[in-house]
């Protein structure tokens, strides 16, 4: 049977981080719903094991298939790098990741071919942004680091602070040194501290935040499979949220993320699907 065209986009992430992709999709594909996951039990996956990176994120798409979504982002990328192959392989339905429009973007947009990318410590020690930029452009050099303690920070609300700032510094030395002029914000929760990014690295690095790309490739997906909603049956506030746990706190974050008050976010129990 095919998929109903009005029906909604399933987003995940470990947490808040893929509101980052959601708000990107909301700006771009304005007629389309969306159901939210975010599995603030388990967050950070940056450091957990690839099978259970993959045991988690068939879990949430038996939930959000269970809302009957269309199809499914991965707003994640250490989900995308253990995960996507798997699950396309598995599901019927057209999901689609984060990390190839990112290294797509780089690709085009590094001048010198000196690409860093900042992620979780499980996305940089994949090696998967550097295997996607070098089968674009074999020239290029990729810089990886994982920077672990930025999502703490994000998740703590620390957008603007000096602790912050030191952080970054401390991290991103590495590719003022190696002279890079684009860096891939390789983790979803980073755009949300793009601004303190942007002081310590200078106007002349080309941050590249690969969810607006993202929203592109799922607008892309959506007409190729006939999928396009033609917006006549949008509710009045056409987002649903779903967390693993602290759904109150879930819930005044995401409000400081997107333009909306988010009224609702339903806990569920993840363990179960
Ligand atoms: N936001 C996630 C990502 O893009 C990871 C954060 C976490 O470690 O859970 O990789």
């Amino acid at each position: 049977m095919k998929p109903d065209r009005d029906a909604p986009i399933g987003v995940f992430d470990s947490g808040v981080g893929g509101l980052t992709v959601a708000r990107e999709i909301m700006r771009n594909l304005p007629s389309e719903k969306i159901v939210y996951f975010g599995d603030t039990a388990r967050v950070p996956y940056g450091a957990k094991s690839r099978e259970n990176i993959i045991r988690y994120s068939k879990q949430i798409i038996h939930f959000l298939m269970e809302q009957q979504v269309k199809a499914i982002v991965i707003a994640c990328n250490t989900a995308s790098a253990f995960a996507l192959d798997e699950v396309r392989d598995e599901f019927e339905i057209p999901i689609i990741g984060v990390i190839e429009p990112g290294a797509r973007v780089a690709a085009e947009e590094t001048k010198n071919k000196r690409v860093g990318v900042i992620g979780t410590v499980g996305t940089i020690d994949s090696g998967i942004h550097a295997s996607y930029l070098k089968k674009l452009d074999p020239d290029i050099t990729v810089i990886g680091k994982a920077c672990p303690l930025f999502v703490p920070l994000v998740e703590e609300g620390w957008l603007h602070d000096p602790v912050t700032m030191e952080v970054t510094a401390r991290y991103l030395q590495e590719f003022k040194d190696k002279n890079v002029d684009t860096l891939i914000l390789g983790c979803t929760h980073y755009p949300l501290i793009r601004s303190t990014i942007r002081e310590f690295m200078g106007e002349e690095v080309r941050l590249v935040n690969p969810a607006y790309e993202t929203a592109l490739d799922l607008k892309a997906l959506l007409q190729k499979k006939d999928l396009v909603s033609a917006g006549q049956e949008q509710e009045e506030f056409p987002y649903r949220f779903y967390v693993s746990d602290l759904a109150d706190k879930f819930k005044a974050f995401a409000g400081s993320i997107l333009p909306y008050d988010v009224e609702t976010t339903k806990k569920i129990d993840i363990e179960k699907y």
